[in-house]
Formats: structure tokens, sequence, C-alpha cells
């Protein structure tokens, strides 16, 4: 949902073309989170103006249009101390045209340039009152808005600094917002702040920090230099920031800043944070009780090649295939395959809590959401409470009753999803215990729950999300086990459960060799409008996320149909020219499943079959099929989303669609 990016040098010699270059790379690193249009600016030649490149269209288009815009060798000429900003943006206000690209001016002399991600609600009352101070909009951008009202603040108050400028226009907008701010009027300084939307600032420098904490300073009054992160001097215990060299990333996720520094620091809703004379500081306005003193450094434990395609064509591509190593990740350190125990240290103090619970309810949205519908069943047997599984955005519309002994779980690999952030804190402030499971560190939903489960799945690029479900699936498969360990009745079903475990990234494995086969009935699938994907029990999440999948990548309809509701509808879509892929398991619904698969092929359907290793039987109904290896049934869902996530895949190659960035869509849904 918008990517931002800001890069400010102190002392720190570079050409306005190497900045370029850091803004576009730390473009692409973001370009999941939006690709409809981009960004950037920086200061002219003479320093007295700013000169924005803008595009519609992906990162490359921008690369290009800098390449020209500065090609002159006076652009290679280094600068000590610079401010640039960029943006990828997920058009939410106005049509994706550079018009209504960011940065957003607050005016023709480029006084302010602001990027953002969010939405300001309040933009239009906003708007009414600049345009009677004589504002015109060129843009149908909510952030223009914020661009101006800064300017008009400025105009009042000819004293403030930028910071407070940019704390006084914080405290006049209402919505979700991460912003970076450059002013003309403020060479070298770089003011930003969010509230409900991702944010945080890398800090490099030559030597080690003085301090893994920034204090936070309050109020109006503040004395910045009392804040720096810089090294102290070697001679003495002053600080001596001006003298210091350094370099400040802001940006809207870690994997734009991991190339330069793993020193980061999160922001918090409302932060100011602001670099002058090099040295940065975070402000907030007013004091809480339960506010911290300080902001923590952050070391992140990311590495680069994480965020980069390697041999692969694209991340969806890497992330299926790294499936094997990330759900072994998910399980490291946790399961005792010899000692068969489980310990979840995130979450391991508030389990007899857990366990005196009414009832668990598992909220996402999307993938998420059916790594929950997926692992629900499980939950019921080995917890023996009520489980209710719930779309957040739908969560919410229904004000649904929450009490203090409920116990919700916010699943999402982003951990910053608007939708269930907002459901969080719904249910936070009606007093239920909050379990995050996420997949980033330092995220929103990670940060506002009580306790929680890292899923380790790694970053996850592709906007389709495929080894963050299978990790979310197994960290849920992990609690219900935990939740179970003093059952004696429960042992044998334990047992059988981690045995599964321990197979699982082999079968992956084996699993991941049906591509060429799957890329073959993708050719047969492609020219298609539709497919219906049917299976039941542990299996219907797959179908549901394998339909998802088609849709989100292909732009094909797909429909996940529980088997069981067939006659009630959908099996009236069934004919010998309708695309049908059936889940047929030795399970406990293996007969239902067959009994639904008859009616299907009776109707001159010729489905698809995913069926186990050698049954034969199955196989019998149709010359078409992927065979997997036999698991548990409560983990047959991990393998058999995988030939769901090679179909879409293929078929998304073959109708030539962006993989990585499908149309309309972003990686990250920080807004509503
Ligand atoms: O980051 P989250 O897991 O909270 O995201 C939730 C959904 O937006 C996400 O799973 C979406 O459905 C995926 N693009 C599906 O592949």
């Amino acid at each position: 949902m918008c990517g931002i990016f800001a890069y400010l040098n102190y002392l720190t010699p570079k050409s306005r073309q190497e900045v370029l270059d850091l803004l576009v790379t730390g473009l692409k690193r973001l370009e999941y989170r939006g690709y409809d249009s981009t960004g950037v600016a920086i200061d002219s030649l003479d320093n007295k103006d700013i000169v924005m490149v803008k595009r519609t269209g992906k990162v490359k288009v921008l690369e290009d249009a800098i390449k020209e815009h500065f090609s002159g060798g006076e652009y290679s000429e280094p600068v000590l101390t610079h401010m640039g900003i960029a943006h990828t943006r997920w058009a939410t206000h106005g049509v994706p045209c550079e018009r209504n690209s960011h940065p957003q001016r607050s005016d023709e002399g480029n006084s302010f340039v602001v990027v953002h991600n969010g939405i300001i609600t309040n933009y239009n009352d906003v708007k009414t009152f600049l345009s009677k101070k004589g504002y015109e909009f060129e843009s149908e951008t909510d952030t223009e808005v914020f661009a101006k009202l800064v300017h008009h603040l400025w105009k009042k108050h000819p004293n403030y600094s930028f910071r407070e400028l940019v704390e006084q226009a914080i405290q006049q907008v209402e919505g979700a917002f991460a912003i970076a701010v450059k002013s003309k009027h403020f060479p070298g300084e770089c003011v930003a702040s969010r509230r409900s939307s991702p944010l945080l600032v890398g800090i490099k420098t030559k030597t080690r920090l003085a301090t893994d904490h920034i204090p936070i300073l309050y109020g109006k009054d503040v004395d910045s230099s009392k804040a720096s992160v810089l090294p102290r001097s070697d001679s003495t215990s002053e600080f001596m920031p001006e003298q210091k060299e350094v370099e400040y990333f802001f940006a809207s996720d870690a994997s734009a800043v991991i190339e330069h520094t793993n020193r980061v620091i999160y922001l918090e809703d409302d932060d100011v944070a602001a670099v002058r004379n090099g040295i940065l500081s975070i402000h907030r306005l007013k004091k809480s009780l339960d506010d911290p003193h300080a902001r923590e450094i952050t070391t992140l434990k990311m590495e680069i090649q994480q965020i980069m395609k390697g041999n692969y064509e694209y991340f969806m591509q890497k992330e299926i295939f790294e499936q094997p190593d990330s759900v072994v990740n998910t399980m490291r350190g946790r399961v005792r395959f010899d000692g068969q125990s489980i310990v979840l240290g995130g979450i391991k103090d508030y389990i007899p809590e857990i366990k005196r619970c009414r009832r668990l309810m598992l909220i996402g949205c999307g993938t998420s959401y059916h790594s929950a519908v997926a692992t629900r069943q499980l939950l019921e047997e080995l917890t023996e409470l009520p489980v209710m599984v719930e779309l957040a955005s739908d969560f919410l519309d229904r004000n649904t009753p929450i009490f203090r002994d409920d116990v919700c779980f916010f699943i999402s690999q982003s951990g910053e999803t608007a939708d269930t952030l907002m459901a969080l804190r719904y249910c936070k402030q009606r007093g239920a215990l909050i379990v995050g499971i996420t997949n980033t560190v330092g995220s929103s939903i990670c940060r506002e729950s009580h306790c929680g489960v890292h899923i380790n799945a790694g970053p996850e690029i592709g906007v389709a999300s495929t080894k963050a479900y299978t990790s979310q699936f197994i960290s849920l498969v992990m609690f219900a086990l935990v939740m179970s360990e003093d059952r004696l009745s429960l042992q044998q079903r334990r047992l059988e459960i981690l045995q599964g475990l321990s197979k699982l990234a082999e079968q992956i494995r084996e699993v991941l060799k049906l591509d060429n086969k799957v890329r073959e009935l993708a050719k047969d699938l492609y020219q298609h409008k539709s497919l219906l994907i049917m299976g039941r029990g542990y299996n219907f999440a797959t179908c549901l996320e394998g339909a998802l999948k088609v849709k989100e990548l292909t732009y094909m309809h797909s429909e996940g149909i529980m088997a069981g509701e067939l006659k009630h509808g959908p099996l009236a879509l069934v004919d010998d020219s309708m695309p049908v892929l059936m889940i047929v398991l030795r399970d406990p619904v293996y007969v239902k499943c067959m009994n639904a698969l008859q009616q299907v092929t009776s109707r001159k359907g010729c489905p698809i079959i995913i069926c186990e290793e050698g049954d034969e039987e199955t196989k019998t109904f149709s010359s078409r099929h992927l065979e997997i290896p036999r698991t548990v049934d409560c983990l047959q869902g991990i393998l058999t989303v995988i030939p769901m996530q090679l179909l879409s895949y293929h078929i998304a190659v073959l109708r030539g669609c962006d993989v990585d960035c499908p149309r309309n869509l972003a990686k990250s849904v920080t807004v509503e």
C-alpha cells in the first residue's frame, strides 16, 4: 500500500546521481507495496529548489526517466549533506497518473514536498479550509492537502522549526499515514511521522552508535541534541554530532534498508522523527503514563539474499520453492522431535490463561484467514474449545461481541493489514488476550499483541502469499500441540502429528517435483475463463486458497467449493467444458469426496484430481491427476496447497500476467 523511502546523508559526500540510485533501489525493494506510479524529489543543482521526477507505472519507468533527466556531469559532483525522498504508489485517491503521483507539493515553488502511505480521512475538510485560504489543488490526492497544510502553517508561524510545522500538521489530520517531508526552506533536514501505517528509520554510521536507545522528547521546547544516537567522541563523553558522518534511511519496511544498515528504529504511532544537523530526534506532543522513555534501536536479522530473486524468475516462484526450508525455520528451536515436545517461547507464559479461556477466535484477511480455516478443525480437536474463524473486515462490520475471557489470534504475514489491526484494537479494548501470528518482526500487530508467534518464514516479497501460508499453518498446528501436551487421551494423536511434521520438508520437496506436470496442466487451463476447485474437511481451506491464488494472479474467475455444498447449487455449473479440480485424499471424508467426484463425472465433468500417491482407485476417475505423498490428515493441507500455488503461478505466466505484481493489488494492505 504505497512504499516510502527517504535518504539523508550528513557529512557523507554523495553525488546527486548516487542519491538517485539509492532512492531508486529503495523503491525497487518496496515496489511490491504498490506499483501504479512512482516519484522522487532531490535538491536542485543550486540547492535553491527541489526537482521532482514522477512517472506512471513501475519503478523501471522512473529509473529510465531519471537517467534521461539527470545525465549531465554536474549531477556526479559530490554533495556533503543532502536529503531525497521517493515513493511507489498504490492509488487510493485519484487514478494512477503523474499528477497524482508522489511527492505531492505545497506550491509551485516546491516549498514542501511530501510522500505518504495511508489515507487522510478528513482531507476534504482540510481541503475546504485551505481553499478558502487561497490554495489551489492540482491533484486528486489526499496527500497534497498535507503538503499545503504544512505550507500554510509555515506562513503563519515563520519561526517554527520544520519539525514543529509537521507536528502541527499531523494534529489536524485524521486517518492513517506514514509521511516523509522535505523542504527547500530546511535543506538537509527530514521530518517523518506515522499513524497506523508502518515507518522505520535505518541508521548508518562509520563507528558504533553511542547507545541502543534514543530518548523520546516531549512538548514544544525540546533540545534535539540531547537525543543523539551518534557515536560519542573517543576522548570525551560529550556528544559531537555535528562532526560525525551519518546516513539515515526512512522506509516503509526493512527490506529497503537492509543493504545499507541493520540498525533500525521502528516508529510508533504519532512519533515525529526529525533529522537536523545530522541528529535524529524523536518527539511526541503529549506524554502518556505507559509511554516508554526511549525508542530502541533494533538489529535486523534479515539477510540481503532473502530479498533478492536469485536464480528464479519471480519472487513468488522463489518463495514457493523455499517452502521445504521455510517450514523447518518455523519449527526450528520449537519442536523437539526426539523428546516429542514443543515450546513456543512467545506465548508459553500465557498458556495457562489460554487454557482457561471461553473460546479462541482466529482473525485475518485473505490467505492469512485461510490458514485459520485450515487449522480450525485441529484446534477444536486438540484444545476442546470453541474456535471461531473470522474475516477481519466482516468481524468489524458486525461489531462482534468480545469478552475478557476470549483469546483472539491475529494472523498476518505483514503484521500491518489495516482490517486485522483494527480488529486487534477492537478486541484489546474489550479486554481479550491478544495473540499475534506474524511474519514481520517489529510490525504493528507484533507490537500491539500481548504475546505471539513469529512464523519465521523469511521475507515474502511476491504479492501472492505462499510460504507465509504454510508457516502460519504450522504455527497454528504447533499451538494446538502445545495446548494438548498434558492430555493423556490425545498422546497418540499428538505423536502422529509430530511424526508428520518431521517428514514435512521432505514431502514438500516431493510435491515440488510435480512442477513440470503442473505446468502441462496449466497449458490446458490457461485459456479458460473459470476454474472450480472442490474439496472438503481438512482440504477445504486449500480450495479457498487455491481459488484466491488463481484469481489474484491470473485474473481468471475461480471458486473454492465445499464439496458437501455441490448439490446445493454449484453442481449446476458443471458440464463437459467447465474446468474442475478436486482434492480427494484417503482421510475420514474420503467416501464423501468420492461421492462428489462421481457427481461431477456423471455430469460429464473431467476433473483434475489431487490424490494420494498410489491411490489407483481414485485415479480411475480421471486421466489427469497429481499425486502427493501420504501424511496425517490435519497436515494434508500443507501438501495440497503447493500444487495450487504452482498452478496459479504457471497459468499467470502463460497468460502473460505480472506474477509478482498482480494488477490492482499490493502486498501490504494498510488501508481499510
Ligand atoms: O499481510 P497479511 O497476511 O495480513 O495480508 C492479508 C491479505 O491481504 C493477503 O493474504 C492477500 O490475500 C494475499 N495477497 C493473497 O495471496
